[in-house]
């Protein structure tokens, strides 16, 4: 549910809201935009008037039921993240370094276009994976090295990275174990049950770091203050794709659920 700004008041004197809601899983074409009641702040809340926000990857999981295996009961508690944050939250975990190598599947993504700014302020060789599409873009964000999973398979060339972020869920631990350096990490942004449920043997067995995050992915305000002041420098942009108005909320949703839109959708409360 996105919450707008406040419209009049009604007849009854009640303020009210327009919200893009839905009341049923199902495709881009359950969401509707809906007058509601608005919330009225407690003691010690704020409220706040929403200028925009964005239509992600998680509204569409949410929506759609469109989530990792073994995964569905968990979702609606666990989704609803902001892109910068999360990749904020996943490179912590991984301590990295000036110099070190970090991979990133999924690079044009939210998540992805993210991380490849945040590693390289913290002097990290980066190696962006996405289609031949986005090479320009990621490279632009300051990716060092490409590839093209179209072209080429990552965990086949023998080279090994210090860190792999997976953005797109088809690098579990299995299939990236060769990819990662000794004491090197893979963070699992989004991964299934299975993965999630074995990170902590494998990096038992293993010595390298397999994360989902679970309990320790945290956002604080320090983190956003991080973000802005990045922005701020010139040295953090976050990628918009699109841009819609709340009206054309089903349009976003429709968009999103192409799996290719290339860094953030955004919805904006005209
Ligand atoms: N754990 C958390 O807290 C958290 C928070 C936010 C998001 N997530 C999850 O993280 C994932 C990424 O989110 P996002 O918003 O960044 O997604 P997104 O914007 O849809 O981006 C995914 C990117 O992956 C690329 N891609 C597709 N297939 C690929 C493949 N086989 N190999 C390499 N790259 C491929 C696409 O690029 P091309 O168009 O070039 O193919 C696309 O740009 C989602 O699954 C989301 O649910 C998790």
């Amino acid at each position: 549910m996105n919450p707008s700004q406040p419209a009049a008041a009604t007849a009854a004197g009640a303020r009210t809201m327009k919200a893009a809601i839905y009341r049923r899983f199902g495709g881009p074409d359950v969401v509707r935009i809906e007058e509601i009641a608005q919330p009225a702040p407690r003691a010690g809340e704020v409220f706040i008037r929403v200028m925009a926000s964005t239509v992600s990857v998680a509204d569409h999981r949410v929506r759609s039921r469109n989530v990792p295996k073994g995964l569905v009961a968990l979702t609606a508690l666990t989704l609803g993240v902001f892109g910068g944050l999360t990749a904020k939250a996943f490179l912590g975990m991984a301590a990295i370094k000036s110099g070190d190598t970090v991979l990133i599947n999924g690079a044009s993504g939210a998540v992805g276009t993210a991380a490849i700014q945040l590693a390289k302020h913290l002097g990290a060789h980066v190696t962006a994976v996405s289609s031949g599409a986005n090479r320009e873009l990621v490279e632009s964000l300051g990716a060092d090295s490409f590839i093209d999973y179209t072209a080429a398979d990552f965990t086949a060339v023998g080279t090994t990275y210090d860190v792999v972020m997976d953005c797109v869920g088809n690098a579990p631990f299995a299939r990236v174990q060769g990819s990662i350096a000794p004491g090197g990490a893979l963070l699992l942004v989004i991964a299934d049950l299975r993965g999630m449920l074995g990170a902590r043997g494998q990096s038992r067995r293993s010595g390298k770091l397999v994360t989902f995050g679970g309990l320790k992915l945290t956002y604080t305000a320090g983190d956003v203050a991080y973000l802005v002041g990045l922005a701020e420098e010139g040295k953090y942009r976050a990628v918009i794709d699109r841009t819609y108005n709340l009206a054309d909320v089903v349009e976003a949703h429709r968009f999103v659920d192409t799996g290719r839109k290339r860094g953030n959708v955004v919805l904006r409360f005209p």
